[in-house]
């Protein structure tokens, strides 16, 4: 983040006391800086000491449409006014334009609604298990899944369990068996961990948490045709580098590639939901 006036640290006189406020009454899962943002618009943010920033990061993504875009709110609003849930046990009349136009950007026949990022790669490592041992005929309870290192996909348990980062991982075992880590953008080494158990690749494109990281070029292009060869499921985590993030609608699409599931989340809702 950058500032057009003043300083960015973020420790002005009332930004300071509700920094410190809501760390005192906050689980420390994470270290945000000490920017206490009361107001923004496009890429702007202003905080409650009047201090502006551009804010580069956008939501990790969540924010690819800027802060407060004026045709989403418009129609949030009127959303809200409306309906605001109906849970799955029946269709809203926004549900099938909502999946058909999903779809029909991914190019894909199914789509799967979840709340959160985590959600849908939990729900992906489930499809993608399923499709294991209906459909590749692998041993119940023998599948597995071939995760990178330095990978992000969330924080729940199962999720946590195959990830190398201590402060993501550390205490919060036992973890999910299952999966095996193989190092980011090594193609060769995807390919001696593919056994017949072995239902699926899950990667992200590009990685964002622990840096942002770019496998080398072809990387991508060249696991989509050994899991189509070796028959497992190719899963790209889009969920921050998709939708726009790296001026194409997906990250897979800088070396054309179309993976079999596309795990999806944070623009997706607008910074809204
Ligand atoms: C690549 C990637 N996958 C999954 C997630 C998890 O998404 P959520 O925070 O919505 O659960 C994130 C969150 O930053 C992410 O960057």
């Amino acid at each position: 983040m950058t500032t057009t006036a003043g300083t960015a640290t973020g420790t002005a006189p009332r930004s300071a006391e509700l920094f410190q406020r809501a760390e005192a009454r906050t689980a420390h899962n994470y270290k945000p800086l000490p920017v206490v943002v009361e107001h923004a618009e496009g890429a702007w943010m202003t905080d409650v000491d009047g201090t502006r920033y551009l804010d580069l990061l956008a939501g990790y993504s969540a924010l690819n449409f800027g802060h407060g875009h004026p045709g989403l709110l418009r129609v949030a609003h009127e959303q809200l006014d409306k309906l605001t849930l109906t849970s799955r046990a029946f269709v809203h009349d926004r549900f099938a334009d909502f999946c058909a136009a999903l779809g029909d950007l991914c190019g894909k026949e199914l789509v799967l609604p979840m709340n959160t990022g985590a959600e849908a790669v939990e729900t992906a490592i489930k499809v993608m298990r399923k499709w294991g041992y209906e459909v590749k005929g692998v041993t119940p309870g023998q599948a597995n899944i071939i995760v990178a290192s330095g990978n992000f996909h969330g924080r729940t348990t199962t999720i946590v369990g195959f990830s190398d980062d201590p402060d993501a991982r550390d205490g919060f075992g036992p973890f999910a068996p299952g999966f095996t880590m193989v190092p980011y953008g090594d193609l060769a080494a995807v390919e001696a961990a593919i056994d017949e158990n072995t239902v699926g690749v899950l990667m992200e494109p590009i990685q964002g948490e622990g840096g942002v990281v770019l496998p080398p070029d072809g990387f991508w292009k060249g696991l989509r045709e050994l899991t189509a060869r070796e028959n497992v499921l190719m899963a790209a985590d889009e969920i921050q580098a998709g939708l726009g993030r790296t001026g194409r609608t997906f990250a897979s699409d800088h070396e054309e590639v179309v993976p079999d599931l596309y795990v999806l989340g944070k623009a997706l809702g607008a910074g809204i939901v």
